[in-house]
């Protein structure tokens, strides 16, 4: 386990499935009954853009560093949770601090609401921890995520969400993925699931998405954004996100969020985007 999230925290990546996940967790606390989320691959909740790992790789600049400028009103309505949290880690306006997965669920989440943020790496888990002792709504677990999602599924609150964000470092962790969403599935069939996968070669990104396919699970939504051409030599062109059961306010949003990304973080008017139902749509 080489990666770690420090290097990439605020990147082009992070803003697509961020923004998306607080506006999930927002939609979800609409409702007065309270939810639970796990965050199958949580890191560590909270990344200093001044540190050295953020400063090696500079991705931040190209991400998080380029959403200063407001979009149009319906983008925006969509981005104010995302927003919310980055300016609560910000006080005083300029941007430093961003917020990890477990931060922004966090932010979203009330009183009674429950988070299981699941960390393997021993030493992220462990600034995890100590980053939210104080908050009794957080549980935190060092499964291996395949482990978390069959232990911790079904969700006893009956509603919620489940985050699956691997670093796919390893051969075959698309496979690993697709078995986490066939398992979760099977356990929580009315939890809302966000896959986030890298855009790196077509190839691995067809093997994923044929592998999600072939489990027959329907209603799963995708949305993809490339910020430049992907070709073997392009190392992270883009990503996307699989979301099973989404609001059903998401998929409008999500056709006004994406090209406004796509416009903003492209690279010399590279960007292109994708929002379309990877498996039918239900109802
Ligand atoms: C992309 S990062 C997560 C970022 C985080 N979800 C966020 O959005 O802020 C992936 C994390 O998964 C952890 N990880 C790697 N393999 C894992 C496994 N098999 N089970 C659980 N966590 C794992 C890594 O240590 C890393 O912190």
């Amino acid at each position: 386990m080489n990666y770690r999230h420090a290097f990439h925290a605020g990147n082009h990546a992070d803003v697509l499935k961020h923004a998306v996940l607080a506006r999930v967790v927002e939609y979800l606390a609409l409702k007065d009954k309270p939810f639970a989320a796990l965050d199958a691959h949580a890191g560590i909740g909270a990344y200093d853009l001044q540190s050295v790992e953020a400063g090696k790789t500079g991705e931040w600049q190209t991400g998080i560093g380029l959403m200063a400028e407001p979009f149009d009103p319906a983008v925006e309505a969509m981005l104010a949770a995302y927003r919310k949290a980055v300016a609560a880690m910000n006080p005083s306006g300029a941007l430093r601090y961003y917020p990890g997965s477990p931060e922004l669920i966090l932010q979203g989440m009330r009183g009674g609401d429950r988070l299981i943020a699941n960390e393997l790496h021993p030493s992220d888990a462990a600034t995890l921890e100590e980053n939210y002792r104080s908050d009794r709504r957080l549980e935190v677990t060092t499964l291996d995520a395949l482990q978390a999602v069959k232990s911790q599924l079904p969700l006893r609150e009956k509603r919620g969400l489940v985050l699956i964000d691997p670093p796919y470092e390893e051969r075959d962790e698309a496979e690993k993925v697709v078995q986490m969403l066939a398992q979760g599935q099977r356990r929580f069939a009315g939890g809302i699931f966000i896959i986030w996968y890298p855009v790196t070669t077509e190839a691995f990104v067809d093997r994923l998405l044929d592998g999600i396919h072939a489990t027959g699970i329907g209603n799963i939504l995708k949305a993809e954004l490339r910020v430049k051409n992907t070709h073997e030599a392009s190392g992270l062109s883009g990503s996307g996100l699989l979301i099973l059961n989404p609001p059903f306010v998401l998929e409008d949003e999500l056709r006004a969020l994406l090209p406004a990304l796509a416009i903003r973080l492209g690279v010399a008017g590279l960007g292109r985007q994708d929002v379309s139902w990877l498996t039918p749509k239900k109802g």
